[in-house]
């Protein structure tokens, strides 16, 4: 694995020192919006610790901010359609203060044919990076505060891992730990491969420095970051695995609970799960995309697995604890499904039962080998199976959570909910979201709640004394 060389972390440098004393007193404010997955709000964090580092103030708040980044996902085309209609929005806080900043990053602005677009129709964007290339930032503003020409980075084939990029984390009890970057997978459907690059992973002894250092600074819930998990490590010299990594943060003091984003059950070991078994911090839910319930598609969408292996792995989660909750991604409508196809979905999301199910209409990607496929499945079919889906997972979700009633499980509490000043939301260990009424506000601590009412789609609960 390659990093970024010290010679370029140091020209970098100078153009903070530069950026610094330029802005300096001035209590310039800078804000990222963020579109797309964990990986993106992950990447955001780090941004906001760049322009910290150049001196602007981090706001949440567009309309009083002085630099605009928007980081993009190209994952559907509603990302993107919704990542267009932001930058388009910006046009107007542009026009009311020509001093303003605007760059476009992320999955979107990775692929070529995007940053012409920006290039072209969007005159008021400063400057455009993909994901390979954020350790830049000072450098892009550095050249847009003096007016320079406009910068539109084309990510290089193989991006390199910059260590040592300053964090401002959004939570100060929820922390995201990429512990990989890219992906190799190619699932035939899928822009990530194309957008975030080959898979790159970060050194274990870097991990675990981070990890540590959110434990002693009282973080409780930290995801473990990467498109696939499982094959965290090939990379590195010595080949530690996600088993490895695992068993070393078993070892870390701290009342912290750890995630895993995402699985590839293609590379879902037994060592990963007796690993996930023996780890105090390990939380009993797991996420591991099915993708379609059907072999034919399964093979059609390149994930080297059939959904009798899928079915093992999901038995052997469950041997490692009964109330694991578990959670899926499904696609529906991919090319060439067949009414057929789709039923087998419906059959394994049955089965399995799982807690939730995130669903996604396929959406064609420019690049990707599905998208040249034949057969593409109408609309008017995707949008019916899609809803056919929801109605079956509503009705295992309404029975499953039903079970919880009565239960007294510890919660880590989120803060208060949107509609109700009074009322909270917290997330039980599996993740599962639990409301409840409070005159105090316990937001970043576990407390124990008494679950007394459920629905579909939540649990409600009341603080337990015991
Ligand atoms: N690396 C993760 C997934 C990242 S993308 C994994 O392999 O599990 C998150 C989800 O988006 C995928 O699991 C898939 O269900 C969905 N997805 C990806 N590409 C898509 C597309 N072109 N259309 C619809 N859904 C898609
Ligand atoms: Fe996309 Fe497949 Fe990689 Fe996940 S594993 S990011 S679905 S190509
Ligand atoms: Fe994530 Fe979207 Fe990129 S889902 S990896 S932000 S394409």
């Amino acid at each position: 694995m390659s990093f970024v060389s010290i010679e370029e972390m140091k020209k970098q440098g100078l153009f903070i020192d530069n950026v610094r004393a330029q802005i300096e007193g001035k209590g310039l404010k800078a804000c990222v919006f963020t579109l797309g997955c964990q990986q993106n709000e992950a990447d955001s964090e780090r941004m906001r610790g760049i322009l910290k580092s150049l001196g602007y103030e981090i706001t949440y708040k567009e309309d009083e901010a002085d630099l605009l980044l928007v980081n993009t996902c190209a994952i559907r085309e509603h990302a993107e359609r919704r990542a267009l209609s932001i930058v388009g929005r910006y046009k107007h806080y542009k026009t009311k203060n020509p001093d303003l900043i605007i760059g476009v990053c992320g999955c979107m602005t990775a692929q070529e044919h995007r940053i012409e677009h920006f290039k072209h129709s969007y005159h008021y964007v400063d400057f455009v990076f993909g994901t390979g290339t954020m350790y830049r930032l000072p450098e892009y503003v550095s050249n847009a505060l003096n007016k320079g020409k406009r910068l539109f980075t084309i990510d290089p084939q193989a991006p390199e891992i910059a260590e040592g990029i300053p964090v401002v984390r959004e939570s100060n009890y929820k922390a995201w730990v990429s512990i990989m970057y890219g992906c190799n997978n190619f699932c035939t459907y899928c822009i990530v491969p194309y957008v975030r690059g080959r898979e790159r992973s970060r050194k274990m002894s870097d991990i675990l420095e981070e990890i540590r250092g959110l434990a002693s600074e009282g973080y409780h819930d930290i995801t473990l970051l990467g498109q696939n998990v499982n094959s965290y490590g090939k990379d590195l010299e010595g080949s530690p695995t996600i088993a490895d990594l695992l068993n070393e943060i078993a070892k870390i003091d701290g009342d912290f609970l750890i995630h895993l984003m995402t699985s590839h059950p293609k590379d879902a070991s037994d060592k990963m799960i007796e690993a996930l078994k023996n780890n105090p911090h390990c939380a009993n839910c797991f996420h591991l995309p099915l993708q379609s319930g059907s072999d034919a598609i399964l093979k059609k969408m390149n994930r080297h697995y059939d959904t009798e292996r899928y079915l093992s792995i999901i038995d052997k989660l469950r041997e490692n604890r009964e109330d694991m909750v578990l959670t899926t991604d499904i696609i529906v409508g991919f090319p060439g499904e067949t009414d057929e196809d789709f039923e087998k979905t419906i059959e394994i999301i049955k089965k399995v039962k799982y807690d939730s199910i995130f669903s996604f209409i396929y959406s064609r990607r420019k690049g990707t080998p599905a998208d040249k496929m034949e057969d593409h499945i109408s609309e008017e079919i995707k949008h019916k199976r899609y809803d056919r889906l929801c109605e079956v997972q509503n009705e295992i979700a309404h029975e499953l959570n039903a079970k919880y009633m009565g239960k007294i499980l510890r919660v880590l509490v989120d803060g208060k909910s949107k509609n109700n000043e009074s009322v909270y939301t917290s997330r039980t260990e599996g993740g599962k979201i639990v409301h409840f009424e409070s005159d105090k506000d316990y937001t970043g601590q576990f407390i124990t709640l008494k679950i007394s009412r459920t629905d579909t789609f939540a649990l409600y609960g009341e603080i337990y004394k015991d």
